[in-house]
């Protein structure tokens, strides 16, 4: 069954996490200006981040409780901010439209080309997950939402790669077995 995730969110599922992923610290610097789309934003960690920096931000999460706490999150300030709760597999999201798209703990492996096509020429697409490794480290995930090895570099084999690395990494004192990918449409 899918997880609730407007419950896990009132559960407290994001008190804890704050400011932006280090892969996006690292290569937000590589996406052109202009619209960078956030799928599966969550709690909106990485989109305040991104408007913050002078991008035109769209989140798309499913969850409307994530989007209450995006909301609340953004109340200090960014410029072009924007909010979609919708199924991110069900959008019409427009071919060429993104200057970047961000993907992090979220995997639906089906959208990969509709992602690639959102794209315009030279947008860079960041993504980061689990590996399926991640189960025996920590608790059980669902193994159809956690990577094989090497896969993403399959999933968007579309894209030139400027950054691949998988493997363990310590984060938050916690262990994590993660793919880092950064591609960029030629
Ligand atoms: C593990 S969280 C990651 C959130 C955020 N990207 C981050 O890294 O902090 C996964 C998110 O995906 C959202 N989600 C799950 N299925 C979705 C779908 N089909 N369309 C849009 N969002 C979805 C959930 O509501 C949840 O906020």
């Amino acid at each position: 069954m899918a997880p609730d995730w407007d419950k896990r969110y009132r559960e407290g599922y994001a008190h804890r996490i704050r400011g932006p992923h280090d892969l996006l610290l690292r290569f937000a610097p590589a996406i052109p200006r202009g619209r960078v789309v956030d799928i599966a934003m969550g709690n909106g960690r990485d989109l305040i981040f991104l408007a913050e920096e002078g991008f035109w931000a769209v989140g798309i999460e499913r969850s409307g409780e994530a989007i209450r706490l995006a909301r609340a999150g953004a109340a200090w300030g960014p410029g072009l901010l924007g909010f979609v709760q919708a199924d991110a597999a069900a959008l019409p999201l427009k071919e060429g439209s993104a200057a970047g798209i961000i993907i992090f703990y979220f995997l639906l492996r089906e959208m990969a080309e509709d992602v690639v096509r959102l794209l315009r020429k030279g947008g860079v697409l960041i993504c980061e997950t689990f590996l399926k490794r991640q189960n025996s480290i920590d608790r059980w995930r669902n193994p159809d939402y956690l990577l094989d090895d090497g896969e993403l570099l399959h999933l968007f084999g579309g894209l030139e790669t400027i950054f691949y690395e998988e493997g363990l990494r310590a984060e938050g004192g916690r262990a994590r077995a993660t793919a880092q990918y950064v591609g960029r449409k030629k």
